[in-house]
């Protein structure tokens, strides 16, 4: 019997796949706008001096490479609370919060997921349209009921009136997905204002909030980006939150980010971690290590520390320059006005408006590689060939 016969195919992913296409195009002059992916000047992903500096540290002085736990490092997971929280937070003295170490905010989106689906079985999960695609996928394959809200209109603008009346109509209890900042894929993020009626709705609905983190420092500052999470931490009992630290630590391959719980008390949050653990196990056991010691080694260190935000600082700084020059650029083809928002947007990403059909004669005809829907990983772009990224724009407007 041949067991596998009735396996189909199924098409390779949307995002990783771009990466296969870009390495396989011989074209010297090539984009690479694909995966979320930061990019220096000279186009590569450099391994950050302060993740070279703990990394060392640990090769000195490193003693064990035993098992770290369910709930993984736990000074990972305190110095990840203070990040997102900030350190002198209630939350953190009242013992109301504690993070599960996952493989990267993937993994926490996963361990979500069969939480969600285990101990609050009849909620659905509203997400919004567009999101991530892997979003979508990992909850519906945990088998949850998955909705979604408006998020972007026909403008390419973001619809924050369509937003908030869907909210409106989220049956009362479903958990609600919101992207912290540098929203994935469209870069276009709430102001505080909107997340206030955000917040509102959120209340009135008895909604759960699930925050995904995963660019604290790439929008507006490590602070600045933590305001919403924060807000809503502030004002509501309970409250989901996936970190990662794939982009701000550049620790993309090492897998580490968590899942932090935040419940009405102390006793409740040991209930809800227990059930994390116990989830966790069936997934990964325990967590990889690596990547964790190093980002608990950078934040405990006062040195290292303030080293890693003066990284993160240029990177998100050379994003949002990237942003108004690409803009600039395409000011030479009279397309400034109509491009504008790829200033305005926030984080890596940015949803162009241009459509799949000018996306594919972007890679067949100038080797620009990009998602199908239009989003541009603008932190991929080089500065010194901006020009030449907007005239293949052109050519296809
Ligand atoms: C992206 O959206 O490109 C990144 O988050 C990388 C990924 O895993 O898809």
């Amino acid at each position: 019997m041949n067991h596998f016969a009735a396996i189909p195919r199924v098409p390779g992913d949307s995002i990783l796949g771009l990466l296969d296409a870009y390495a396989a195009d011989p074209n010297p002059n090539k984009f690479d706008l694909g995966v979320g992916v930061y990019k220096d000047a000279q186009g590569l992903t450099p391994i950050l001096r302060s993740v070279k500096l703990a990394e060392q540290r640990l090769v000195d002085n490193l003693q064990s490479k035993s098992y770290i736990g369910g709930h993984g490092e736990p000074a990972f997971g305190r110095l990840l609370n203070d990040l997102v929280f900030g350190a002198s937070n209630p939350l953190i003295a009242g013992q109301r919060v504690g993070a599960t170490q996952t493989p990267g905010g993937t993994g926490a989106l996963r361990l979500c997921a069969d939480f969600i689906a285990h101990c609050l079985p009849s909620r659905g999960i509203w997400l919004s349209d567009p999101t991530w695609p892997i979003h979508e996928s990992i909850f519906t394959e945990a088998r949850l009921k998955v909705g979604h809200y408006p998020y972007v209109g026909a403008d390419n603008r973001l619809n924050f009136d369509g937003m908030l009346a869907a909210f409106e109509n989220i049956p009362l209890g479903d958990v609600v997905l919101l992207h912290a900042c540098c929203h994935n894929p469209t870069g276009f993020d709430l102001s505080q204002a909107q997340w206030r009626q955000v917040l509102d709705v959120v209340k009135r609905r008895e909604l759960l909030p699930l925050i995904d983190f995963a660019y604290q420092g790439f929008g507006d500052g490590l602070e600045q980006d933590a305001w919403a999470v924060r807000l809503f931490a502030d004002e509501l009992p309970e409250l989901l939150v996936t970190s990662s630290c794939s982009k701000n630590f550049g620790l993309y391959r090492e897998r580490t980010g968590a899942l932090i719980a935040c419940a009405a008390n102390a006793e409740k949050l040991l209930d809800v971690r227990s059930q994390l653990s116990a989830l966790a196990r069936n997934l990964w056991s325990n967590p990889p290590a690596h990547g964790a010691a190093v980002v608990a080694q950078i934040l405990g260190d006062a040195e290292l520390k303030t080293l890693w935000e003066v990284e993160v600082e240029a990177m998100r700084s050379r994003i949002a320059e990237l942003r108004v020059g690409l803009v600039a650029a395409l000011a030479a083809h009279g397309l400034a006005e109509h491009f504008a928002h790829i200033a305005e947007q926030r984080g890596m990403f940015s949803y162009t408006g241009l459509n799949a059909h000018q996306v594919e004669r972007l890679r067949d005809e100038h080797s620009v590689y990009m998602v199908s829907s239009g989003r541009a990983n603008v932190a991929g772009a080089d500065a010194s060939r901006l020009d030449k990224l907007a005239a293949a724009i052109a050519s296809v407007c």
